[in-house]
């Protein structure tokens, strides 16, 4: 896990939308009558993404509040996990996976397109803010290593130059389908089927002409 830093300015205040406070109490409501608090990371998200993607102090406060916690608990959550922002990220907020599948397959060319190409280090925004960049650990699809996952997209299959075709893209707002980006279904081995490589519909039918 890497926790990002925490903005040095924040906002005085934070409320949930109606909406979403509906969806705090519906999510609270999925736990048994004083259990609660275990909704904690689903108002974490819901306050993150209600926020431009990233969760301010006030809105650690008002969690705690709702959930009967201090927030000193509420921000220990927050600081755990990876994927809750705790200072504002670029519109296209990177996060590049580096844990071992991943290395082995190429993630240090994917960092490294990202620096080359937006001049963003680990934890950096570019200028302009429109991109971000964490460098995380396992993304959990390492079977499609190396992973650059892009707001809630992952982009699979990189290399350099894919990955600067990703960015290029996304720097024209035009958003690539997620997926592998070598043209792989799923998670199938990369030349193909290896077992498995009859179909049950194409059994039936042989069996059904015998
Ligand atoms: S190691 Fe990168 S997704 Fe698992």
């Amino acid at each position: 896990m890497t926790a990002g830093p925490i903005a040095a300015e924040q906002p005085a205040t934070f409320a949930f939308t109606p909406e979403n406070l509906e969806k705090a109490d519906a999510l609270i409501a999925k736990y048994p009558a004083g259990r609660g608090q275990s909704a904690v990371m689903g108002l974490l998200d819901l306050a993150q993404r209600q926020h431009d993607n990233w969760i301010p102090m006030a809105a650690i406060d008002v969690i705690g509040e709702k959930l009967g916690m201090a927030p000193i608990r509420v921000l220990e959550v927050a600081t755990f996990y990876s994927m809750y922002n705790l200072a504002p990220v670029g519109a296209y907020y990177l996060q590049a996976c580096r844990t071992t599948p991943c290395w082995l397959r190429g993630s240090d060319s994917v960092i490294k397109a990202i620096k080359d190409r937006l001049g963003i280090a680990n934890k950096g925004m570019s200028a302009d803010g429109k991109f971000s960049l964490l460098e995380v650990e396992c993304l959990g699809a390492c079977a499609n290593a190396p992973i650059l996952q892009v707001n809630d997209d992952f982009y699979e299959d990189l290399d350099y130059d894919k990955t600067v075709s990703l960015l290029d893209a996304l720097a024209r707002d035009e958003v690539p389908t997620p997926g592998s980006m070598a043209g792989r279904t799923g998670a199938m081995p990369a030349p193909g089927a290896t077992s498995l490589t009859e179909t049950a519909g194409q059994e039936t039918s042989a069996a059904g002409e015998d």
